[in-house]
Parts: structure tokens; sequence; C-alpha cells
């Protein structure tokens, strides 16, 4: 068990500083829990890390390792048992438009509106714009994800991906602090999920997002993230975290970037199982 996160390629300490000096959110300690009427369920113990503005920053571990309850107590669904979480300095108490959270599951977005009026209603709600506003909005960010002329079709008739992408464009359109994401391309076939990690990048590279980013694929965080976390299960705790902002699509089938993963792998599963 590692008691505090070691960086795993120190000789890239140096390049890997965050993308602004600006701690954006800040989680110390948290410790994360379900009271059933049976029983206690601890899902995280003293989980910290910092996530700095225009990061990448991947949460990576084993189903049950507590990513999601981990992205729910930062976005505000869930008070933690202990410890805190900051966002700028402020604790966070509950959910706000400052974090918008993209899920995996395609049924995110209300079939009853149009891809325009699913992007351009929260706009109107929470940041209080006009209809011609959030419209204008609503079009500027689905021209970012590449689906402005999808502007009037109803949310069935679009394919996984392109759903995934209205619903980061709703996202984005909200101008969050924190772009939090849960697994949102684990439900996607293995190319369209790969095209979907190159978008986001492109996507982030010209937006300029802070991006908070869940997966339980090794390759998947390689990828989209500059920093990762690496989470063991029962209850979820940091077993390291580790630079990667080295490696991108065109990294896949290098052998550097199959060291890492092997090495990742072996962190995650080998050394905890030799450790228990
Ligand atoms: N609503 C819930 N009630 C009770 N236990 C839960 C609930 N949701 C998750 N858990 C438990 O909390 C732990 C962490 O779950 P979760 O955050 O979903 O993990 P991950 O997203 O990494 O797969 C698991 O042991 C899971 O069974
Ligand atoms: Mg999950």
């Amino acid at each position: 068990m590692v008691a505090n996160p070691t960086v795993l390629f120190p000789q890239q300490a140096e390049a890997a500083a965050p993308a602004t000096s600006e701690k954006l959110l800040a989680v110390e300690n948290i410790n994360l829990e379900y009271r059933t009427r049976e029983r206690i369920v601890r899902a995280t113990h003293d989980v910290s890390f910092d996530v700095y503005g225009g990061d990448r920053f991947v949460l990576l571990g084993p189903s049950g390792c507590g990513k999601s309850t981990l992205l729910k107590a930062v976005a505000g669904f869930i008070e933690p048992t202990s410890g805190s979480i900051s966002l700028d300095g402020q604790i966070v108490r509950g959910p706000g438009a400052d974090r918008i959270v993209v899920f995996q599951e395609f049924d995110q977005l209300p079939p009853w509106k149009t891809v325009l009026q699913n992007v351009a209603f929260p706009l109107r709600v929470a940041k209080k714009l006009s209809r011609a506003e959030a419209n204008e909005r609503a079009l500027h960010y689905l021209e970012k994800v590449g689906l402005a002329s999808f502007a009037n079709a109803y949310p069935h008739t679009l394919s996984g991906g392109m759903k995934q992408r209205v619903a980061i464009a709703r996202a984005l359109a909200m101008q969050p602090r924190v772009l939090l994401m849960d697994e949102p391309f684990a439900a996607l076939d293995a190319l369209t999920r790969r095209k979907m990690q190159e978008e986001l990048l492109r996507l982030w590279a010209e937006v300029k997002f802070t991006l908070l980013f869940v997966t339980h694929s090794i390759e998947e965080a390689l990828v989209v993230g500059n920093r990762i976390l690496l989470l063991s299960p029962h209850p979820g705790r940091v077993r390291a975290e580790l630079n990667s902002h080295q490696y991108s699509q065109d990294s896949f089938g290098r052998s550097d970037f199959q060291r890492s993963v092997a090495r990742i792998h072996h962190l995650l599963f080998e050394e905890t199982e030799a450790g228990q």
C-alpha cells in the first residue's frame, strides 16, 4: 500500500508541471460512505488530489474502487463523511453550474427535446440567458463538436457517439470551472471510442477547459490524461499518482506506452494482490 502518492515517472516530473499554476479543485483526505439499512459501505478511504487549471486529470482504477462516488462528491451530490472538497478555495456543499457531469449512459438527453433545445435549455435555466442568446451559444458549441447540422434532430435519431457529443456540447456550453466525465466513452464500440478520445483532446486544445475524467481503461487514461490518480478498491485508496502528458493517440502500440500500461497494471493488480 502506498501512503503518499508517488510519481511513477520521475524523469518527467518537471515537464509534468500542471497546465497552469492555479489550483482549482482540492480534494483533501475524503472518506465517502453509503449507508444502507443493513450496513455501511465505505467507498473511499482518505483520498486526496489537486486539479489545476487546464489539467486533464484522470481517476483510474478497477470497477468498485469509488471513481463514480468520488466524481459524485465533487459534483456535490454526495457529502464526504470526513475531509473536504473545495473549488476555487470555496468548500463544495452541493451541486452547482460550475461543475457539470457527462455520464456514460446514452439516455442523458431528454428525448422530447431537439439537439439544440437539449444544449440551450440549461443555459436558459441556470445561466438565465434569453432564448436567442442560449440558442446562439448552443449552436456555437454544437459546431465545436461537429453537430451543428443536427441541431433540429431528436436524440433517438443519433448514434451513441453523436449523443455523447451532444452531452459534451451541452456541458461545455455551460462553461463550467471543471468538466466532470464518468466513463463517457465506455459504452461505445472500440473505434468510436478512439475517435471520441481524439475529439475530446482536440476540443480541450481549442476550448481550453479543465477536465476530471473517470475511466477503468489504462490505455484511455494514458491517452486522455495529463495526470492520473491510480485507485485500488475496497475501499478506494490512492495507490499512486503519475504523469501521462507525453502520450497521445499516436502512442498506441509504441513500446514506452506499452511499458507504462504494464507498469500501471502491475501497480493496480499484482502488487495489490501480493500485498493482501
Ligand atoms: N448506492 C450505493 N449504495 C451502496 N453502495 C454503493 C452504492 N453505489 C456504489 N456503492 C459501492 O461503493 C463502492 C464504490 O462504487 P463506485 O463509486 O460506483 O465505483 P466505480 O465507479 O469505481 O466502479 C463499491 O463497493 C460499490 O459497491
Ligand atoms: Mg463508476
